[in-house]
């Protein structure tokens, strides 16, 4: 198939209301991109401060508390079923507003105590401002599931300027990490219908 050119494009959203020149969609891509690529920062800041919490937390306690950190930025078509299922204005600054986990960070810790020491310590850093905090291990939710959610805000020096960027942290167990794998995997096995 060839790709569509502008005059392609107008004849295929002829019946519908909006219609997109190619300079239109080529300038709203690189719009998102450099919008998703805030967050890609964002995570790496939280990435780089966990690291350095871990390598000196080994050298100065001999102890390991964290099992393995990963991170994602929701992709596009994650971010669009979002913003239709919580009813947010579909620009950029009400999702930025509204969709706080767009960039994700897990910390797998060995133990409880771990999971809270290291919330403690990245929250309490003082370039660290935190949003929302939801404590699912202390108070789990219906279906059993166990975690430490923070957002919070993380600055990323830009050529224009300081920006603050949202981060969702997920602070768990690798027991609370394996349960929340398979329950993830059962909910949609069964498409929410568990029995
Ligand atoms: P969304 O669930 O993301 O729409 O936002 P929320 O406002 O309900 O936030 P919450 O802190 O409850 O959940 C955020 C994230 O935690 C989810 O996207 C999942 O990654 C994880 N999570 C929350 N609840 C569950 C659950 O019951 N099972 C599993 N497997 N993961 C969950
Ligand atoms: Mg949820």
């Amino acid at each position: 198939m060839t790709p569509p050119t502008e005059d392609t494009i107008a004849q295929l959203t002829a019946e519908g209301s909006v219609t997109y020149s190619t300079e239109e969609l080529r300038d709203m891509r690189d719009r998102f991109q450099r919008f998703l690529m805030e967050y890609q920062f964002g995570l790496r800041e939280v990435e780089t401060k966990l690291s350095i919490l871990k390598d000196e937390f080994l050298q100065v306690h001999d102890y390991n508390p964290i099992e393995h950190v990963t991170s994602r930025v929701k992709s596009p078509d994650g971010i669009v079923e979002k913003v239709i299922r919580k009813g947010v204005d579909p620009d950029f600054d009400s999702i930025r507003e509204h969709i706080t986990d767009i960039a994700g960070v897990r910390v797998t810790c060995s133990f409880v105590p771990d999971a809270y020491q290291m919330f403690d310590l990245l929250t309490q850093q003082d370039d660290i401002t935190v949003r929302t905090v939801k404590d699912y291990i202390a108070t789990p939710k219906p279906n059993g599931y166990k975690s430490l959610h923070v957002i919070v805000e993380v600055p990323v020096f830009l050529s224009s300027g300081r920006v603050e960027v949202p981060v969702e942290v997920q602070f768990r167990t690798i027991a609370m990490d394996f349960w929340a794998s398979l329950e993830h995997k059962i909910y949609y096995k069964y498409a929410g219908a568990v029995p």
